[in-house]
């Protein structure tokens, strides 16, 4: 090791900070209007567009008002959207769910008739919106979710997305399994076009509560606890990536992605596919209430949270601020 060149004072790590330009040609991590997924809550309907109280920024759309919002989003250079339907019924077996004509669906046929391939269309598939009971899947007599007949509805529901129109469909139900049986039923009906992003490490988390009570989602009895990843669990949670990886996965997640940056970034070590992060609506709206109190500045608080999720790893942001930032970082 040459002493001159390790430790101070020959080595004085400011020096690349002085100077502005210096600054900005080493800085390591850049975030883009292009690494940002918008998400879309859909309701039946016609003429809604109502602003939801617990998700600042995020609004009930009905198909037909939709171009209120995307097409400002599209003028920010936001071009991928993830869509969350709210149905109209809801029975035990989910079957609202694979509807043709139900939110999603329309939405999807509504979107990529419009735009095409202007836009990236992700669809999340889940059943916890479209089931009375609230769970991601069907129960048994015993109230306990029922992995393997789960995965079949799944299929169905990933396939009415790709029929709709879905360039991309990310299930988020937590079932072992999920990616492999998604993947061999869009396969089985002709889409093997449609990517597949697994919500594959996605926590039992207390951070979704702005969410539920969006998509109207929250399980009747019980809680998520025996299909959501336990928080203490780091390494279980690259086991669950890495089997989604090898059930045909194209895109990884990690879900919550604020109090997950050490998930984020280990599994960015252990696969070469592409990652997302979700920043949940809890971590969202932790942002946006500490800044309404003064506790914090909105703007930078924001602007930092994010780019620690393309430091650590993530080339796909999920992110309910997701046309503020593009406002953001055109206009600095
Ligand atoms: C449904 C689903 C949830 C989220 C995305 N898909 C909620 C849950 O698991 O309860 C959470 C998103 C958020 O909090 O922003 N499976
Ligand atoms: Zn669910």
């Amino acid at each position: 090791m040459n002493d001159m060149r390790c430790g101070f004072p020959a080595n004085r790590l400011r020096r690349l900070r002085g100077n502005p330009v210096l600054a900005d040609s080493v800085r390591e991590t850049i975030l883009t209007v292009q690494n940002l997924m918008m998400p879309l809550f859909i309701v039946e309907g016609k003429g809604i567009r109502e602003p939801l109280a617990s998700l600042d920024g995020v609004d009930h759309l009905s198909v037909d008002r939709l171009e209120e919002v995307v097409d400002p989003a599209l003028e920010l250079g936001v071009r991928s959207f993830l869509l969350f339907g709210l149905p109209g019924k809801k029975d035990g077996r989910g079957s609202s769910g694979s509807d043709q004509d139900g939110p999603v669906q329309r939405a999807l046929r509504h979107m990529s008739s419009g735009y095409g391939n202007q836009v990236l269309l992700a669809s999340d598939v889940c059943m916890c919106q479209y089931t009375d009971h609230g769970h991601c899947g069907i129960l048994k007599e015993d109230g306990s979710v029922d992995n393997d007949s789960t995965l079949k509805r799944l299929g169905e529901i990933a396939v009415s997305h790709g029929r709709a129109g879905a360039h991309m469909v990310a299930p988020s139900a937590m079932m072992d399994g999920q990616v492999g049986a998604i993947r061999s039923a869009l396969d089985r009906s002709g889409f093997e076009g449609v990517s597949v992003m697994g919500y594959s490490a996605k926590f039992h988390s207390a951070m979704y509560g702005p969410f539920r009570e969006a998509a109207n989602s929250a399980p009747g009895k019980g809680d998520r606890s025996t299909y959501q990843m336990d928080p203490a669990n780091g390494r279980e949670a690259i086991r669950e990536a890495l089997q989604d990886e090898q059930e045909g996965a194209d895109l990884l997640m990690v879900k919550p992605s604020l109090l997950y940056l050490d998930v984020l970034a280990n599994l960015r070590r252990e696969t070469l596919l592409p990652l997302a992060a979700y920043m949940v609506s809890g971590e969202y709206m932790m942002l946006r209430h500490g800044a309404r109190a003064g506790a914090i500045d909105g703007k930078r608080s924001m602007m930092e949270a994010h780019l620690a999720l393309k430091r650590a790893g993530a080339d796909i942001i999920i992110t309910y601020g997701a046309r503020e930032i593009a406002r953001w970082l055109s206009q600095p």
